[in-house]
């Protein structure tokens, strides 16, 4: 996983991340809009492109979840099922199109 980050400028890359969480915060509002926000971010992480397959996703959430774990105070089981469900609507969504 490291080599396809190997050129990323991470200030950037943070910015970027955070405006997709945004964008999948709302798709799991109304998951037919996952199109309309989550298009672009999907086909850049295609096969064709950065080739970020499934399993991926799984040390990305778990990554994520740690993160949240450590810096969120009021961490707890409601609010981990709170992130995994969130973010199982945009997971979802890359992995079918891929
Ligand atoms: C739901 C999960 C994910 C979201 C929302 C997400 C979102 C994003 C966004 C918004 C960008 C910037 C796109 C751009 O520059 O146009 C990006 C880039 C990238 N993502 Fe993801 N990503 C996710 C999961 C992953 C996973 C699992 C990997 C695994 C390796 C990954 C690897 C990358 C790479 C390599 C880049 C390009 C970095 C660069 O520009 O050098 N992403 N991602």
């Amino acid at each position: 996983m490291r080599e396809k980050f190997a050129s990323t400028d991470f200030v950037r890359q943070k910015r970027a991340v955070l405006a997709s969480l945004q964008l999948i915060l709302l798709a799991a509002r109304n998951p037919e809009d996952a199109d309309r926000h989550l298009r672009d971010v999907a086909e850049r992480h295609s096969s064709a492109q950065l080739d970020v397959g499934a399993e991926l996703y799984d040390l990305w959430l778990d990554s994520l979840l740690a993160t949240v774990r450590e810096v969120d105070p009021a961490f707890g089981p409601d609010v981990e099922q709170a992130w995994e469900d969130v973010m199982a609507v945009g997971i979802r969504y890359l992995v079918s199109r891929y």
